[in-house]
């Protein structure tokens, strides 16, 4: 007991500064390792769950299972795990069961597990990592009664080493806490559903003491597409020793030194490039000396800007794409993957070679199935609407989702452009804050375009936001047709900008309830969105300086905004309806379009 407290002090009842303690052990994208060709030990399945909006876990150290009063007389315990009801991992807590359906706040997921150390080579015991796939929003840790520490920002994994934590039988404590607040990111203001939970898989690696922690292989921008960087950085006591890369399509093979825990190359090769058209990928393998192994499917193209145009392989492209978000029905954000598949399959149907995957990290495997279907992918941030932008933890949040998604697709060939937020004000802070994300995405990952999604200078009807300049490409959300209701303006407002760059133009769009039809004029009728997409079409079409666009939105999607009877519960500014069944008019006029491209 510290000496300023009263003699009454009880720690489970008064302490108000307990989430300190566990906020002191950041779990941040310096934990992220590459785990692509890795053996995995699933953790998934029926968990013990409980809902917890008081924070009593924390409150009260439940995790630390003490269960007497101190001078070894029982105490009773409020808690007992394996008696709760079970939760699916990953999934949803909000889609799992009604009583969940709007719970914002912490909860606890707990399981059991047996552990059995790995025959390994002498001397080089192994080492064991816990992987959380993503979990929304701030996730504090604990195992066999110990806390690993906590992880902030809810569309990332995270790793944490638990090799000296474990024992043959080990109880696993995550506290997830979904609770929307102003100085998150997001903030506690959106236009989609705040889901929660463990929701996307949870599992253990194994790694030797000394293991390849991240790796990266790209064409060197400019070389011609005749050249290969390769870098690579190890964990482990072995700070100096060689590694060997082998690309077997390439009849390629190399070694290189690495030196307190780094080593990178040049390499002249000429491979086939990934493209929409052809999007060719190579098995790629690297191995350690001392036998750390992985591997990855990699796709080698180059994406750049010049003056107005967006070239890929050194070719202008024009980006005819579509957003997304990261919902459905039936499992809110813990998409399947026969629900990514699906939602790549809708924007195949439309024509599309681009996809804004908005407004957060989706899942890892929605940036390898469009490597894989020659897919172009704008990925993002959740710096959305009205950040704390004066507030310094909120950077450091952040800056490190930003860092954790970068990190986790740097071999993706199918994102080409990392945006840094959506709709934001422009103010200075805003512009301090952005702009040092731009530069920490470019440190990171010189080889993408950086972007986000900007709104217009609605006095001066032009673009005119002062990140720009911060940005390779401008993205433009426009609402020509549906929030700004004189579409007269919308040739105007392009006449009047000259952004000196490439623009995608990242939103713009109209709400129909799917089978409600009526007039041009009558609002959320799938006419009067197909005329708002005719009219924009026939002034976006004509533009000197938009290289593409990714028009709002492919699917409806939730969102606690929208509340009158077209909308009840959901945005309806999809092309298709929340079921994925029933295609609006205005998904042929977009189809036609883009057709009418190639
Ligand atoms: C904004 C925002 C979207 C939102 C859309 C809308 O532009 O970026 O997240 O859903 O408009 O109003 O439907």
């Amino acid at each position: 007991m510290q000496s300023n407290q009263p003699a009454n002090f009880d720690r489970d009842i008064h302490a108000e500064d307990y989430a300190g303690e566990y906020r002191s052990v950041r779990i941040d994208h310096e934990s992220l390792l590459c785990d692509s060709g890795r053996d995995y030990e699933s953790l998934d399945g029926q968990w013990r769950f409980a809902i917890d909006p008081y924070n009593t876990l924390l409150r009260a150290r439940w995790f630390a299972e003490v269960h007497d009063d101190g001078h070894g007389n029982p105490r009773p315990a409020d808690y007992d795990w394996e008696h709760w009801k079970e939760m699916r991992v990953p999934s949803c807590w909000n889609t799992a069961a009604p009583e969940y359906r709007h719970y914002e706040g912490g909860v606890i997921y707990t399981r059991t597990f047996r552990y059995k150390p790995r025959d390994t080579t002498v001397g080089s015991p192994e080492r064991v990592f816990l992987k959380i796939g993503a979990a929304n929003y701030e996730t504090v840790l604990f195992l066999n009664r110990t806390c690993l520490g906590t992880h902030r920002g809810g569309s990332t994994p995270f790793f944490v080493e638990i090799t000296d934590s474990l024992s043959q039988d080990n109880r696993l404590i995550l506290f997830v806490n979904n609770r929307r607040e102003s100085d998150q990111v997001p903030m506690d203001n959106t236009d989609w559903f705040n889901y929660g939970g463990l929701y996307r898989s949870v599992s253990l690696v194994r790694l030797p003491a000394t293991f390849i922690k991240r790796w990266s292989i790209s064409l060197v921008r400019g070389s011609g597409f005749g050249k290969l960087h390769f870098a690579l950085e190890t964990d482990g006591p072995q700070e100096v020793g060689k590694a060997r890369l082998r690309i077997p399509g390439l009849d390629l093979e190399r070694e290189l030194a690495f030196t307190g825990g780094f080593g990178e190359l040049e390499i002249n090769a000429r491979p086939d490039l990934w493209s929409p058209e052809t999007p060719t990928l190579y098995e790629v393998e690297v191995a350690l000396e001392g036998g750390d192994r992985v591997s990855d499917k990699v796709g080698f193209r180059e994406i750049r800007s010049s003056g107005e145009r967006i070239l890929l392989n050194g070719k202008p492209i024009y980006l005819r794409g579509i957003s997304c978000h990261e919902d459905s029905t039936r499992n809110g954000k813990a998409v399947t993957s026969a629900e990514i598949e699906q939602m790549f399959d809708l924007a195949k149907e439309l024509g599309c070679n681009f996809v804004r995957l908005a407004h957060y990290p989706h899942s890892e495997l929605a940036a390898r199935l469009a490597d894989e279907r020659g897919v172009l992918l704008w990925e993002e941030i959740p710096v959305y609407w009205a950040i704390e932008f004066d507030n310094p933890g909120t950077y450091a949040d952040a800056e490190n989702q930003l860092s954790e998604l970068v990190l986790r697709d740097l071999n993706r060939a199918s994102v080409v452009l990392w945006s840094v937020g959506n709709e934001n004000p422009d103010t200075d802070a805003r512009l301090d804050f952005m702009s040092r994300l731009a530069r920490r995405a470019r440190e990171l990952d010189p080889t993408r375009l950086v972007t986000a999604a900007c709104l217009w200078n609605r006095i001066e009807n032009r673009i005119a936001d002062r990140l720009a300049e911060h940005l390779d490409v401008i993205g433009l959300n426009e609402y020509y047709g549906w929030y700004e209701g004189n579409f007269d303006d919308l040739a105007a407002f392009f006449r009047n900008s000259n952004p000196g760059k490439p623009v995608i133009v990242s939103e713009f769009g109209a709400g129909a309830l799917a089978g409600t039809h009526g007039t041009v004029d009558d609002l959320f009728s799938e006419e009067h969105q197909r005329q708002v997409y005719e009219k924009q079409i026939a002034v976006i079409r004509e533009s000197r300086y938009v290289a593409g666009l990714t028009p709002w939105i492919l699917i409806d999607f939730r969102s606690p905004r929208r509340l009158n009877d077209y909308q009840r519960g959901y945005n309806r500014k999809g092309l298709v309806d929340a079921d994925r069944t029933r295609r609006k008019l205005a998904f042929r006029t977009l189809r036609d379009f883009y057709s009418s491209l190639t």
